[in-house]
């Protein structure tokens, strides 16, 4: 049997909260860290161990706080560092850990770093950034911007350009100077002295450029230059340090963010050891069964595609590394309208819950997720607030033309998760009390709301409850191998995990209609209990069941 070792961060699952849209207390339309005081219980309620929370800190905002201004202080929208603190022992006092996002691989323009940077290069914090000369009229190479555009901004001033892979307002740090390392690492520290329990690092694969940064041969319509960047030449040896000096002296945790990231390249960093540099990793793979690489390039919804991904990252990581499961976040459509389905919504968001849920890995909960949200049509394209949906929306439409590409940002827009949480069928959804919050609300709130789920035993929300309290329940739900059944099927996704003298079998199906379901060798149905089922009284027929649409079940083998 696989040696696999235990620890505290792959037995606890993960809320993540994005702060502008959570909870609002003040009335101003946007949310609040009061307003995620005034929800601790209901988050501690879902049976959750940590909360990791998207930007806190004072930015402009222009790609909602992933600039950052200032790493030591609250947005004051959010409120201040006193009602932080407030949030931080709450959460503590409830048994809740405390994840920040870490954004190391650029700040914002308005951060003083890059304020004194464009004084000239005589300034010592010219060389926190990437400034360079042009080459005659061009700029210094042909990289482009993951929000599309180039990924060079001209400063008359300096007759010079600096490097953003992101937003123009997000200036990329140059991590190879040692000064921007030790701002790092006591920006860590100032946070992990506070008492927080760890960092989701935001495209931490990128913070290495390759010397030189030579132009790429390849042209791609977003992000021309990756291979310069992902994985670039000195990565491991920051994160080590980063590791060295600061991490490994707390109990924390990490997550570090890594878009096209392979289990090859993913176990460079994870793998358990003396070398191990995260704690676990988010891929993106198993996001791209209804798009190609992203969901902008879409395509339609592919089950195979999905189990194979999941199948590689359970065999390939386990005993060796630990998986950090998602299937939402600020990022990402909601996944209903992804791989699940509007008519069957209640059923298919707590099958896909369990579908990752019941992996060996930790999971992470996107606000809003927990009570089957789902993406919001916008009729225009003004409407959206997102820097990379307008960039995106404006490619697609030299492409597709106007309407077609509003649809496809009405699929694919990372706004569909930024919509205000729906609390209740109050007036904006219970989200604020203004007259209008700073985002569209969904209007389906009167329907999808949390007060209306939280009286209704059979509701998503309490189907994510229960889930929660079986896999912390199960070690065969934490630590069991995985084993994947039925591979060429395209409708159904089944796997079975094994820890110890236990099994259990999680039977999902992606089909809109019954389907026939025959127990896989070696699993006898009458001998195991069915622990979970989005369906009321599931029945057996022989050594198997016919599934009703998007059904899913557990069976535990004691
Ligand atoms: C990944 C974050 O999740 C995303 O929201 C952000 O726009 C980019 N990194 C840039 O920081």
């Amino acid at each position: 049997m696989d040696d696999i070792k235990k620890c505290w961060y792959k037995e606890m699952s993960v809320y993540q909260v994005w702060p502008r849209s959570f909870c609002d207390s003040n009335g101003d339309g946007i949310g609040d860290l009061r307003g995620v005081l005034s929800k601790l219980d209901y988050i501690k309620s879902l049976g959750v161990d940590a909360i990791w929370f998207s930007p806190l800190y004072k930015s402009p905002q222009k790609d909602y706080g992933y600039d950052i201004a200032d790493y030591r202080s609250i947005q004051p929208e959010y409120g201040t560092m006193e009602d932080f603190k407030e949030v931080l022992d709450g959460a503590h006092e409830r048994g809740l850990r405390v994840i920040m996002d870490l954004v190391i691989n650029h700040t914002s323009d308005q951060h003083e770093w890059f304020k004194e940077s464009l004084k000239g290069d005589d300034n010592p914090y010219h060389d926190y950034y990437f400034w360079r000369k042009g080459k005659g009229p061009f700029p210094p190479n042909n990289w482009m911007s993951t929000f599309a555009g180039p990924a060079w901004e001209y400063n008359e001033k300096l007759d010079e350009y600096y490097l953003h892979l992101f937003a123009v307002e997000q200036p990329d740090l140059n991590m190879d100077n040692p000064n921007v390392r030790r701002e790092v690492k006591d920006i860590m520290k100032f946070w992990l002295d506070m008492g927080v329990d760890g960092f989701r690092e935001d495209v931490i694969t990128f913070i290495s450029k390759r010397e030189g940064l030579p132009s790429s041969p390849y042209w791609i319509p977003v992000a021309t230059g990756i291979e310069n960047y992902m994985h670039g030449p000195h990565l491991d040896e920051y994160l080590n340090e980063f590791k060295n000096d600061v991490l490994s002296k707390y109990d924390c945790m990490t997550v570090g963010e890594a878009p096209m990231m392979t289990t090859k390249s993913a176990l460079k960093h994870i793998t358990e050891g003396e070398n191990q540099q995260l704690s676990m990793m988010f891929h993106f793979e198993h996001m791209a069964a209804d798009c190609f690489i992203y969901s902008w390039f879409k395509t339609k919804f592919n089950l195979k595609k999905l189990k194979k991904v999941y199948t590689r990252w359970q065999n390939d990581l386990y005993a060796k590394a630990w998986n950090a499961l998602y299937i939402e976040n600020h990022d990402q459509p909601r996944i209903v309208n992804r791989y699940g389905s509007l008519k069957y919504r209640a059923e298919s968001a707590k099958m896909l819950a369990t579908m990752y849920i019941c992996q060996c890995g930790t999971p992470f909960i996107y606000q809003g997720q927990e009570i089957g949200m789902t993406n919001i049509e916008i009729d225009s394209i003004d409407k959206y607030t997102d820097v990379s949906t307008k960039n995106n929306y404006n490619v697609a439409k030299k492409i597709l033309g106007e309407k077609k590409a509003l649809k496809l940002a009405n699929y694919a827009s990372r706004d569909n998760a930024r919509t205000p949480v729906q609390w209740s069928d109050a007036k904006n959804a219970g989200f604020t009390s203004a007259n209008e919050a700073w985002f569209c609300i969904n209007p389906n709130y009167k329907e999808i709301n949390v007060a209306s789920q939280e009286n209704d035993p059979d509701s998503i929300l309490n189907y994510y409850r229960k889930l929660l309290k079986f896999r912390k329940e199960n070690e065969v739900c934490i630590y069991g191998k995985y084993e994947e059944h039925y591979r060429d099927s395209d409708k159904l996704y089944v796997y079975s995990r094994h820890y110890e003298n236990e099994r259990m079998l999680v039977i999902l199906s992606f089909c809109d209609k019954p389907h026939l379901f025959k127990a896989p060798d070696g699993f006898d149905l009458k001998d195991g209990e069915c622990v979970l089922c989005n369906y009321h009284n599931p029945k057996l027929v022989d050594n198997g069941c016919l599934l009703k649409p998007y059904e899913a079940r557990v069976y535990l083998f004691k």
